[in-house]
């Protein structure tokens, strides 16, 4: 389904990071409604990317470039996050230890690390966190203290932080390293309950088994370049994986999963 403006639209974009050029007129759309993982090795600026986005870094200013989020070039955070749920690793690493659980989840709201005695949350935003980490699974932790959950735990408060608004569409950086199988499991089951009711996924990664078999379209990065975009099952093959990561991958199947073994 591509329906109208896309998610994102980058045009010539060109940015720093420190003194290192990250992208040189990068030109990346990502269209309503298709799930889409942009896989990519270390290094090849999948979180400058979500920086742009975040305006936690700017794009080098040039007549020729622009950078369209839902089709405007201005916006800000705040309005964003009711479209589109950003959960990064820096989220994660910032994030104030102190606050709880259930704090966590309001934040949200106010796009606030914690909670402050000046916020004020209606009788419905109070019920609908309850009701998003019964969802979650981790309504028992709602008293616990973030810097005490372990990544997973923690990992799960931030969806649901980023889920108070409902966003239309959800962008994850590399949303299971660090968890154990069991969690990362439990993620991906989540991640993918919600594409099945019509939220959409936008994967930043370079694990191929994070990405759900709901996954339509894939994006290739590379040292800062769009290197191929297309359906996944014409991306994902043990040659162009190969390519991509610079060395020799075997890429497997099973049930609509991927893995990656080495190659010979
Ligand atoms: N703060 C920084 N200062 C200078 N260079 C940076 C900084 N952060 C990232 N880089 C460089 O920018 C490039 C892209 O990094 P990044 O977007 O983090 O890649 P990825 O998320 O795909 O691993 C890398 O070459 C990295 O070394
Ligand atoms: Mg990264």
């Amino acid at each position: 389904m591509n329906s109208g403006t896309p998610v994102f639209e980058f045009r010539k974009v060109s940015a720093y990071r420190g003194g290192t050029k990250v992208f040189d007129g990068i030109d990346l759309c990502i269209e309503r409604g298709a799930n889409t993982a942009i896989l990519g090795p270390n290094g090849s600026g999948k979180s400058t990317l979500i920086k742009l986005l975040t305006r936690e870094i700017y794009s080098v200013h040039s007549p020729e470039s622009s950078l369209l989020v839902y089709g405007r070039d201005r916006w800000n955070v705040e309005e964003l996050r009711s479209r589109m749920g950003i959960v990064s690793n820096d989220l994660q690493q910032d994030y104030g230890r102190h606050a709880r659980g259930r704090e966590v989840i309001l934040s949200g709201y106010y796009s606030s690390i914690d909670i402050w005695p000046h916020q004020q949350f209606t009788p419905v935003e109070l019920a609908q966190a309850e009701a998003l980490m019964q969802e979650l699974g981790i309504a028992d932790l709602a008293e616990r203290k973030y810097g005490k959950m372990s990544t997973g735990q923690q990992r799960r408060f931030l969806l649901g932080r980023a889920l108070v608004h409902a966003p239309e569409a959800l962008l994850l950086d590399e949303p299971t390293s660090g968890l154990d199988l069991s969690a990362t499991f439990q993620y991906i089951d989540t991640v993918r309950r919600l594409m099945q009711s019509g939220t959409q996924l936008i994967l930043v990664t370079h694990h191929l088994h994070e990405i759900p078999p709901e996954i339509s379209r894939v994006v290739f990065i590379r040292d800062g370049r769009i290197v191929a975009e297309g359906e996944k099952s014409a991306l994902l093959t043990s040659v162009r994986v190969s390519a991509l990561f610079d060395c020799p991958v075997e890429v497997v199947e099973r049930n609509g999963f991927y893995q990656a073994v080495p190659g010979e």
